[in-house]
């Protein structure tokens, strides 16, 4: 993984080469990935799962026969977090109970790995990156794109040049959501909110996360075919940097195509097309293929949590920050209220939060 550190900060509970007690919060469909990727890995012991619902109980007993684990099910978080010893937190529950739960982690002292959405609101977002600078933990947001091994690659290729300057970058996020919470707006945020955040991610990590953006213009439809959102499930957004460089970016919560992550990339040099680039140094007209696991399915064992669930006790056992610390990954959401605001208003956003 290109790790792009930012300086080394003082973290509370730095416990090197010693195992990390890790507990699981919302043993739901996401939570088997990071309970698996926790019992793997060596670094760390899984002392608690919490669940807030009656079904969270059998669930967590078949993640214990699935993956073998001796930390005890909770159903209560303020008990889970005086009692059970644990010093990091993965918060697996819905997008709407994200706030509440990385909060408690880490006003509690625990490093937090909170799954994407980070926040429902710019005002949520101010009080965890506030909260973690505070509680001096080291927190990450599971932006799970940038671990796959082809992206992480190709993103190495652009570090080394191999595509010139990147002047225009397309990132797209076309999928169908099924589920009561996810078709909500007060439950799962917004279209954004549920998977455009990824693709969004994932454009500013290729055009430079740094790079400020001077302005932005959303604009969004209503569902077409589905009669259960209650929140607008197309969109597409115009990015300009302060240097004029372009993004394009766009999201789609019921798409009747299968699984369709698109990166695409103009450089000086050379660009991307998904897991194809082309750079001056191959013949004109050919492309060559990126090795390597590229965003293709929707299932999330086809995602690469235990890279990702790797990095994060990386970062716990080394003392540093992540590169998508809450602070780092605020901008992105910044970004996406604006993209909001912008299609509610019908009109170009200027953007400040760089
Ligand atoms: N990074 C990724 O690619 C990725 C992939 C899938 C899910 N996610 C995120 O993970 C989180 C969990 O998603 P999931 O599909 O595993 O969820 P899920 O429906 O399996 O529920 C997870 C947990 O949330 C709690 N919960 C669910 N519905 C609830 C309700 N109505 N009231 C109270 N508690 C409830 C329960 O404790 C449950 O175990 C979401 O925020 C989602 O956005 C991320």
């Amino acid at each position: 993984m290109p790790a792009r550190q930012r300086p080394r900060r003082s973290f509370r509970g730095q416990l090197a080469m010693s195992r990390t007690r890790v507990m699981v919060l919302g043993p739901g469909w996401v939570a088997g990935e990071h309970i698996k990727g926790y019992c793997r890995d060596p670094r760390a012991e899984l002392v608690a799962v919490v669940g807030f619902r009656p079904e969270d109980a059998a669930r967590c007993e078949a993640y214990r026969r699935e993956f073998g684990f001796a930390g005890r099910y909770y159903d209560n978080l303020p008990q889970a977090l005086a009692e059970s010893g644990a010093q990091a937190a993965s918060v697996c529950t819905i997008n709407h109970m994200h706030f509440a739960n990385a909060v408690a982690a880490a006003e509690a002292g625990l490093h937090v790995f909170c799954e994407k959405p980070l926040a429902l609101t710019e005002e949520q977002l101010d009080t965890l990156v506030e909260t973690a600078a505070r509680r001096q933990v080291v927190t990450h947001v599971g932006h799970v794109v940038r671990w796959y091994s082809a992206i992480a690659a190709l993103k190495r290729k652009v570090e080394a040049g191999l595509f010139g300057r990147l002047y225009y970058g397309e990132a797209d996020y076309f999928h169908q959501y099924l589920g009561d919470w996810k078709t909500k707006a007060a439950t799962g945020g917004s279209t954004w909110l549920m998977g455009g955040i990824h693709a969004l991610d994932l454009l500013l990590h290729f055009m430079g996360y740094d790079a400020p953006v001077a302005e932005v213009y959303g604009v969004w439809q209503p569902a077409q075919w589905r009669t259960d959102f209650d929140y607008e499930t197309a969109s597409c957004a115009i990015l300009r940097f302060a240097d004029g460089r372009i993004g394009k970016v766009a999201t789609d919560a019921e798409s009747n195509l299968p699984y369709t992550f698109r990166l695409h990339l103009h450089g000086t040099k050379g660009g991307i097309h998904q897991a194809l680039y082309h750079t001056h140094d191959l013949p004109p007209k050919q492309w060559a293929r990126q090795e390597g696991h590229y965003p293709d399915d929707w299932h999330v064992a086809e995602h690469p949590f235990p890279a990702e669930i790797s990095y994060f006790l990386d970062c716990i056992q080394r003392g540093s920050d992540s590169e998508l610390s809450f602070a780092r990954a605020a901008k992105a959401y910044h970004l996406l209220f604006a993209i909001e605001r912008s299609a509610r208003t019908g009109r170009p956003v200027k953007f400040a939060r760089n």
